[in-house]
């Protein structure tokens, strides 16, 4: 039997470990430099080595980020959710977790340690960046392309061939109709930016 290791031990490990189960992957251990916590739905958490196959299980992006920086000789794996419709077709980099309910359609494209989350929807031809959250019940028409990092929150809708920058925060339920620049908050319907986010 295949198996994976997780680092972070939080709510987003659960919902991983879910997945990688349904994939009939088992999931050794975690690491997780939490001392207090010593398992995760009944898999052990450990504090002292992290071992490859890994995937990150941290939701917030730019911690996965420093997280993969810091790691060295790792190689990582990816869980794909059975429920999850994936054209073959779809070209998926490791790292990436696809919750369960998702659709991805023809010619994606999806980085490194993406979270494409529950029941979301990525339509043909999207390019979706490493280290980008889309949060669950999102739906993204064709040609989208979000940048590096960049947090989608739940509900969001954009519309075809839209293009959001690296490292913004969109508020969950927004309509994205326009091009949004690297680095900014944007909220709402129609979305607009909020406020430029400082990501140094
Ligand atoms: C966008 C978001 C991150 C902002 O959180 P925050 O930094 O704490 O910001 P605030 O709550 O102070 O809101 C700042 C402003 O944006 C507005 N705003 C915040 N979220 C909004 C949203 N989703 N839609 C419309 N307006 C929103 C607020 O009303 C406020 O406006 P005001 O200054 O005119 O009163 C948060 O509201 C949000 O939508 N998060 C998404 C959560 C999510 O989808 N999680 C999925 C986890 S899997």
């Amino acid at each position: 039997m295949q198996n994976i290791y997780l680092y972070g031990a939080g709510g987003h490990a659960k919902v991983i470990i879910d997945i990688l189960k349904s994939m009939n992957i088992s999931v050794t251990s975690v690491y997780d430099d939490n001392l207090s916590i010593s398992e995760v739905l009944g898999t052990p958490v450990v504090h002292d080595k992290v071992s490859s196959p890994l995937i990150i299980s941290i939701g917030n992006n730019a911690i996965r980020k420093k997280v993969e920086e810091k790691l060295q000789n790792i190689n990582y794996g990816k869980a794909l959710a059975t429920s999850a419709i994936i054209s073959d077709t779809a070209l998926i980099e490791n790292g990436t977790v696809v919750m369960q309910g998702v659709v991805i359609q023809s010619s994606v494209k999806i980085g490194r340690h993406a979270i494409i989350n529950t029941g979301a929807t990525v339509d043909h031809d999207c390019i979706i960046h490493d280290f980008v959250h889309i949060a669950p019940g999102c739906n993204l028409c064709g040609n989208v392309e979000v940048g590096e990092g960049t947090f989608i929150g739940a509900g969001t809708v954009i519309i075809p061939g839209v293009k959001v920058g690296k490292w913004c925060v969109v508020g969950a339920g927004s309509v994205i109709r326009k091009n949004i620049p690297d680095n900014v908050m944007a909220v709402g319907n129609p979305c607009k930016i909020y406020k430029t986010i400082n990501n140094e």
